[in-house]
């Protein structure tokens, strides 16, 4: 008895270490390569996560295995319940995704590792890439607080690279998506730097931006 009782306190201990200071309620939308990855790492950092797409229910197992701070549910469930909003959708998405978020971000963050191809994402994804992506983003998403991130490095990378010290550019204007995507780079395991809004193609995959860079190395690309 008393041996279980000493390894319950160790799980509550070893639990407790990995509680991050500022919990945030994580709605992951799109909730496969990329959304699965970050949600896991989230989840594993202490954040309560909610993983979310058009099929919740092919989610348990990845919840499941995200942890007991994991969960599954509908983007409506996801919206409702987040504090913020992770996109990680084809951007071909982002029309239906629109429609479906309309009215509801006021003031919310979000944090898009969305990307725009033109062959992959048609007219949206050629458009978006012309336009600016973030400009694009804030047209999908009004009153939303952009941020972006984890545009350039693969999901096997955000994997194996994790607490590595490897640096990620976060792009945005808004104080509270710079905090709140700083904290999510951060508690994934990369070091944030932080960029205005208007260089987001720069962090598009094959933009000068991409591989495993150190700050160092990230901000002499960026120029800062
Ligand atoms: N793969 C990478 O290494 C990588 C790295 C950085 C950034 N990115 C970018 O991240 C995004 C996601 O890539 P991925 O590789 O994770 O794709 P993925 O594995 O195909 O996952 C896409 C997810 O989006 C969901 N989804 C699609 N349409 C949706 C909609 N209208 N509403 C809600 N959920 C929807 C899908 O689930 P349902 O079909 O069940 O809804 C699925 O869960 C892309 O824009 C990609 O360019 C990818």
């Amino acid at each position: 008895m008393r041996k279980i009782l000493l390894l319950a306190f160790a799980a509550l201990a070893l639990w407790a270490s990995q509680a991050v200071a500022d919990p945030l309620k994580i709605g992951v939308v799109g909730a496969g390569n990329v959304g699965g990855t970050l949600g896991t790492l989230w989840a594993q950092a202490g954040h309560p996560v909610m993983f979310s797409s058009r099929h919740p229910e092919q989610l348990a197992s990845l919840a499941k295995a995200a942890g007991p701070n994991a969960r599954a549910g509908s983007v409506a469930d996801a919206v409702a319940w987040a504090d913020v909003l992770v996109l990680a959708v084809p951007y071909g998405a982002m029309p239906a995704i629109s429609e479906q978020l309309k009215g509801k971000l006021q003031g919310k963050v979000v944090f898009s590792a969305s990307n725009p191809f033109s062959g992959r994402d048609g007219e949206v994804g050629s458009q978006a890439l012309a336009e600016g992506v973030a400009q694009a983003d804030q047209r999908y998403l009004p009153g939303a607080a952009l941020v972006r991130g984890f545009n350039a490095i693969g999901y096997g990378a955000m994997k194996s690279q994790a607490q590595r010290n490897v640096a990620i550019p976060t792009f945005a204007d808004d104080a509270r998506a710079r905090q709140v995507g700083a904290q999510l780079v951060r508690d994934a395991g990369f070091v944030p730097v932080l960029v205005p809004l208007a260089r987001a193609n720069e962090g598009l995959p094959g933009g000068p931006l991409g591989g495993a860079n150190s700050e160092a190395q990230l901000r002499e690309k960026l120029g800062l």
